[in-house]
């Protein structure tokens, strides 16, 4: 049997996960001059966090997560025929001391599974031959899994709501002045995987808390993240803006697109008719070319917005222009996910295609409340799309500073092993990355495999060598070769390493 990675997510392979390493750095380092600080997350929550902080109706939480059942380690295998009795009553042991969720359903399968077993139990005469009785122990096997074991969890499909959990959990609003976290790491959605779209992907995000929602605060949320982007020269970066409005304004707008998106029903897709009655704001995302026309004559927010709300909106443009910040309003940029208010944002770069979004954002208010936090709480923050911004600096021609190896060090004779392992280890001490045959190789083929390496030096040491305590080195780019000491070695190749 051979195994292959699963449709939608990919390994990440040297030399090119020397890239992405760059990247991140670098982001660390932007992040760290506006003062964030890293936050390291759980994989998986609770499914219940992202469908309350996501919303039940958008296309992440109701397709697209990657949800599991929990339950306590101890529990015995699932049982085979014959054996469901111990199984059975340790169920009903947890059920009644709270082990398994003691909700009304689950209290009702397990009664379900004792009835039916309790009948089969009861039928005399052999089982395993009767077809009833097959069809019987089919059935107890389907209620015996209906049975929950603990509560649903789910990988992660972003982190803002993680990041908001934890800004609860831990009390972040008590510290002083506001939160600012980074994170980075790999997300999880069940999408159709095409380039620059996967089932595993990653993020570098970072999101800012606390008691005030001051535009000048979105602005330099917004300059951080161009500044990062700057910092890895991406080119053609393009910034997308709107305000959606917040819980003032933003219902009777939608109650109004929602009129005239029925009036225009016959003339949209079925999944944008669904979403007039689910979620109306996100038929202006719609990319089908037949609903474009029809959408471009819809009521825009911008002519709804609250006064609160018109001044937020436009004094983020000066505070955009007061740093010199380029961007293009986009009032359809309403974001796929139900938590924002006010801010959107999105950043498009070139070389990708129709998954040509590296990063998108916004303000956030409400969620630290609607999560249990206090209602105090705002938030704004972002989240960077890293497959596909590694792809667009790709296609811009950029690859990583080549990491490869510094030094081959080719042993010929089993007495000079030693001297060999201790050079390298030397060598390695002082920073020079040192590969080191494990077994003897001919002459020929150790300079070979060191040119293929990308080795920039061989280091060779012979019994001619070991006998004159020296080292010949060979600069593998134009042939030239020396014999040198140990101690002038180290210094040669330091040197070489430095310039
Ligand atoms: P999002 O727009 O869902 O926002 O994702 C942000 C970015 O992640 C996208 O712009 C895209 O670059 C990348 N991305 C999303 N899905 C995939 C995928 N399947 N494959 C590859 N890349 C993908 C959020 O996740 C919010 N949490 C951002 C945020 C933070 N808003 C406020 N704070």
């Amino acid at each position: 049997m051979k195994f292959q990675a699963i449709k939608g997510v990919r390994d990440i392979l040297p030399p090119e996960s020397a890239l992405w390493n760059q990247v991140e750095q670098a982001a660390r380092e932007v992040f760290a001059t506006y003062g964030y600080g890293e936050i390291r997350l759980p994989i998986f929550e609770p499914a219940e966090l992202f469908a309350r902080a996501i919303g039940g109706e958008t296309d992440v939480v109701s397709k697209e997560m990657y949800s599991f059942e929990d339950r306590p380690h101890e529990l015995l295998a699932p049982p085979t025929y014959g054996e469901i009795g111990p199984y059975i009553d340790q169920l009903k042991t947890w059920l009644e001391n709270g082990r398994i969720p003691q909700d009304d359903d689950n209290k009702f399968r397990l009664v379900s599974l004792v009835q039916a077993w309790n009948d089969f139990k009861a039928k005399p005469g052999d089982r395993s031959v009767d077809t009833n009785d097959l069809i019987a122990v089919y059935q107890m096997g389907l209620l015996r899994d209906a049975v929950k074991l603990g509560p649903a969890l789910t990988l992660r499909p972003e982190a803002t709501a993680s990041v908001v959990r934890a800004y609860i959990e831990h009390g972040m609003h008590t510290r002083p002045g506001n939160v600012k976290l980074y994170y980075m790491g790999p997300m999880f959605r069940r999408e159709r995987p095409q380039k620059g779209r996967y089932r595993q992907f990653y993020q570098i995000g970072a999101e800012l808390l606390g008691p005030s929602d001051h535009p000048a605060l979105d602005a330099e949320v917004i300059e951080m993240l161009l500044a990062f982007f700057a910092r890895i020269d991406l080119k053609g970066a393009t910034l997308y803006l709107n305000s959606i409005g917040d819980r003032n304004c933003r219902p009777a707008y939608i109650e109004k697109l929602r009129e005239e998106l029925r009036k225009v029903k016959d003339q949209l897709g079925p999944d944008s008719q669904r979403r007039i009655e689910t979620n109306p704001l996100r038929v202006l995302d719609s990319k089908l070319p037949e609903e474009q026309a029809v959408i471009e004559k819809l009521p825009r927010i911008a002519e709804h917005l609250c006064d609160a709300c018109r001044e937020h909106y436009a004094e983020l443009k000066r505070q955009l222009a007061l740093r010199g910040i380029a961007y293009e309003e986009n009032w359809r940029l309403v974001r796929g996910l139900d938590y924002y208010m006010r801010t959107t944002f999105e950043i498009t770069a070139t070389g990708l295609g129709s998954q040509n979004a590296v990063c998108g954002g916004g303000r956030y208010d409400g969620l630290v409340e609607l999560l249990g936090g206090p209602a105090t709480a705002k938030g704004i923050g972002f989240a960077i799309g890293t497959d596909r911004l590694i792809l667009s600096l790709e296609e811009a021609g950029q690859a990583a500073s080549a990491a490869a190896i510094d030094v081959f060090l080719a042993w010929f004779g089993a007495e000079t092993y030693p001297v060999a392992v201790a050079l390298a280890r030397k060598l390695r001490e002082r920073g020079v990355a040192v590969e080191l045959p494990a077994v003897e190789m001919k002459f020929g083929k150790s300079l070979s495999l060191a040119d293929r390496l990308g080795a920039r030096y061989a280091v060779i040491l012979g019994e001619e060598e070991l006998a004159a305590k020296q080292f010949t080195v060979k600069r593998l780019a134009d042939g030239d070769q020396r014999k040198l000491s140990e101690t002038d070695l180290l210094a040669y190749l330091l040197e070489a390493r430095a310039a």
